[in-house]
């Protein structure tokens, strides 16, 4: 049997999962900042919560969902992002009960039955974080500047945002304007790539940010949503952007930004940097003010984003080797291991050479490791119950009686080290 891992997946091992380990706990530090609390959901959940909520016609329900069917033939789907079973959640367990605001994050592996590439996989890893219950626009503020602190938190401040609003369901707002665009694609629609003819009739918002040489050059004169959209849906965006500049988030305006994701409405942004290439969004995000009510709820305001750890992960520079802890040398295994696991009860990361290859090798092993401090357990350290304590920063080395090894150690290095 030949072993293969499966196409767009990986293993995360070494620096990639310091990297994930860096940039996840900065977000769990960032976002209980701003009082959002951490929510698990299962990895699949029912078909047609997707289906329903990310809509039919996206390119994630449509083409990219990992379908199982469970023992009774209902279909199930591993989740290919976190929103609709956040909202799914906050609807069965009843979440706006307790308050009528709420703020959840969550981490963890998504599923696209994608063509993988760089920085494009068929599992990967999303930080998301969901905003229910206010409707104004300083709660989308609020959102942006949470991401900027994230950011800053994890020195990647070259990435930029870029703005839109798409309006909302009124007659006079998006349906309008899709009026309008419907219109002048027809015009264009010579210049238009065959899954952008079909979009024209399934979801012609989604022609404007199609990747497609001849479509972007064929769209750049096509009407602006935010110049279209109706006077509550502009106000919002006209306050929100005064608020952006009171605070100093830079943005880009992009009328293409429209998201592949049908729940949008209003503010909807992505996250950019330079180093992924034009085509991948380290993150994206918006409001989602009919959701609820397309899952037959109760209306609650919404907003929130996603971050790809997978792409995040590759804006962070080389990882430095982490040194620090304590190497045990010595012969006598069970002295070795005895001092070894007083050490590490003791909360310092401690480590020795199982094989008890010679001196010479354990030493070398322990310059490898980078620990700070090496402990020796020679034959004539056990004769006189003591222990030689070697620091690895200027070789000075000192003979300690066994008992108090602890206390010299403690004043010298700290737990953890
Ligand atoms: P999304 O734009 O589909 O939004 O995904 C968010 C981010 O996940 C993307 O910007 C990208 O960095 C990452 N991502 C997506 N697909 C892949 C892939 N195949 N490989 C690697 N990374 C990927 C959402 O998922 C929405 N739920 C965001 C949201 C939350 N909107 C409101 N609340």
């Amino acid at each position: 049997m030949k072993l293969k891992i499966v196409k767009g997946t990986r293993d995360l091992y070494g620096d990639d999962i310091i990297r994930f380990q860096r940039l996840e706990s900065a977000a769990r530090q960032v976002f209980t900042l701003y009082g959002y609390e951490e929510i698990r959901t299962p990895m699949f959940e029912r078909t047609e919560l997707f289906a329903h909520g990310v809509g039919q016609d996206t390119d994630i329900v449509g083409k990219e969902m990992f379908l199982l069917e469970d023992r009774r033939g209902r279909s199930l789907a591993l989740r290919p992002e976190g929103t609709a079973s956040v909202v799914r959640s906050v609807i069965t367990d009843n979440h706006m009960q307790q308050s009528n605001h709420r703020r959840f994050f969550y981490m963890g592996p998504m599923f696209r039955y994608e063509q993988p590439q760089k920085g494009r996989f068929r599992q990967f890893d999303q930080i998301g974080a969901e905003y229910f219950g206010v409707t104004t626009p300083d709660a989308d503020l609020e959102v942006l500047l949470m991401l900027r602190h994230f950011f800053k938190a994890v020195n990647l401040e070259s990435v930029s945002f870029q703005l839109n609003t798409i309006g909302c369901q009124k007659p006079e707002c998006r349906p309008a304007f899709k009026k309008k665009l419907i219109i002048y694609l027809e015009l264009h629609r010579s210049h238009l790539c065959e899954n952008c003819k079909r979009r024209l009739e399934t979801n012609p918002l989604r022609v404007l940010d199609c990747k497609e040489e001849s479509c972007i050059a064929a769209t750049s004169d096509a009407p602006r949503i935010y110049e279209h959209v109706c006077g509550e849906c502009s106000g919002h965006f006209g306050q929100l952007k005064t608020m952006l500049r009171e605070h100093k988030v830079s943005y880009e305006l992009n009328h293409k930004l429209v998201r592949g994701l049908d729940y949008y409405s209003r503010t909807v942004f992505e996250v950019y940097s330079e180093n992924l290439g034009a085509q991948n969004a380290a993150g994206g995000g918006g409001r989602y003010d009919g959701l609820f009510e397309i899952y037959g709820s109760p209306i609650v305001p919404a907003l929130g984003f996603a971050l790809g750890l997978d792409r995040l992960a590759m804006l962070i520079p080389e990882i430095e080797q982490e040194s620090g802890g304590i190497f045990v040398v010595g012969h006598d295994r069970s002295k070795v291991t005895g001092l070894v696991a007083m050490l590490r009860e003791a909360g310092y990361k401690c480590l020795y050479d199982p094989f008890q290859a010679s001196m010479k090798s354990q030493f070398r092993q322990a310059n490898k490791a980078g620990v700070t401090h090496v402990l020796i357990l020679g034959e004539e350290e056990i004769t006189n119950n003591t222990v030689s304590v070697k620091s690895m920063k200027d070789s000075n080395q000192v003979n300690l009686p066994f008992d108090g090894i602890l206390e010299y150690i403690g004043q010298d290095l700290n737990p953890k080290n």
